[in-house]
């Protein structure tokens, strides 16, 4: 069955390995067969960037270039920006009619995400962007939604909100399913690889700055000694061969749980996987750095796209709605 695919990132950085588990490498396999949109989340950006506006205006073209970097393909992907297409902002406050607070308050992302920004009182932007992002996925009537798993309390919000909006007016909207990605966990073993943890390895790294960050990576802490026998399950390192280089990641467990590979080695390993991993990504990308006029010529145009299709779906839900007083039949 053919699928209508969106996604979407914030704004806020330079995308990263953890990104490329999570949704990056689905959206490059399921551009092929299925209609695919992508989104520059610069609306999302702001809940927690609204002091910084310049900061995701300079990232812009820099996502632009990751999605072309990992082989997104502007020829088969629409990419385009959330705040030019002001129907998103439109059916996010229809949404918002019907969504209660003490519901985005028990999202558990959105409580992870306010603890690790320190928010005592929340804003209502920030507390709301689960309502904004249903609008995201609603527009253009996506069926699946490639993310990572901390994105899923996000689909699940998205999915009771089309139902609701379905149930109260017309069956106009349709419910997503997430296509969720694997966790990576970041250098420092902490949490999930997160640019705001200052523990990601981004996609347009170069050979040496790969060295020294897996250099500096957290391993297992049990081991002091070279010939210690490890735990690979508790090493972020090992769950970059797991995710990054299948073919050797069982021989490298092995010996580590032996004792006998130790860390400076592994870690070698993991640095030539990566660093062939990121190759050609780094070759797309120089392709098109500094080309700004062909980057915003690309969003310009997957903008007009996206909008054309959250037009008909706003008179749709307009007409659902009742409220569409004058429109000309
Ligand atoms: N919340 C997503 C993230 O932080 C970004 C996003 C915004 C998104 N709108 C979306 C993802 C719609 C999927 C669909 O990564």
């Amino acid at each position: 069955m053919q699928q209508r695919v969106l996604t979407g990132d914030r704004v806020t950085g330079k995308l990263h390995l953890g990104h490329y588990l999570g949704s990056l490498q689905n959206r490059v396999l399921l551009q092929e067969r299925h209609e695919c949109f992508v989104m520059l989340a610069d609306v999302q950006a702001l809940t927690t960037h609204f002091d910084r506006p310049g900061l995701i205006r300079d990232h812009l073209r820099q996502v632009a270039l990751d999605y072309l970097s990992v082989g997104i393909d502007p020829g088969k992907s629409t990419m385009f920006v959330q705040s030019l297409v002001p129907e998103i902002a439109e059916l996010t406050v229809i949404f918002s009619m019907f969504v209660t607070v003490n519901a985005l308050r028990h999202n558990p992302t959105i409580k992870a995400e306010a603890a690790a920004h320190g928010y005592t009182d929340l804003y209502y932007g920030f507390l709301g962007y689960p309502v904004s992002q249903a609008a995201d996925i609603a527009f253009c009537k996506a069926t699946l939604v490639p993310v990572g798993e901390d994105q899923i309390p996000h689909i699940e919000q998205t999915r009771k909100i089309v139902r609701r909006f379905n149930d109260l007016y017309a069956p106009v909207l349709v419910e997503p399913q997430a296509l969720v990605g694997d966790r990576l966990e970041g250098l420092d073993g902490t949490g999930k690889m997160s640019k705001s943890l200052g523990n990601a390895i981004a996609l347009d790294c170069t050979t040496e700055e790969l060295e020294v960050k897996v250099k500096r990576a957290k391993t297992d802490p049990s081991r002091i000694r070279k010939d210690d026998p490890g735990h690979p399950d508790v090493c972020p390192v090992y769950g970059y061969h797991r995710s990054f280089n299948p073919d050797e990641a069982g021989e490298i467990r092995e010996s580590c749980e032996k004792g006998t590979i130790g860390c400076t080695a592994c870690k070698a390993s993991i640095v030539r996987a990566l660093d062939g991993l990121l190759k050609p990504l780094r070759e797309r990308r120089s392709r098109y750095e500094g080309k700004d006029a062909f980057l915003d010529e690309m969003l310009i145009d997957g903008t007009e796209r996206a909008r054309a299709i959250a037009k008909t779906t706003m008179g749709e839900v307009r007409e659902a709605m009742k409220i569409d007083y004058f429109a000309r039949k």
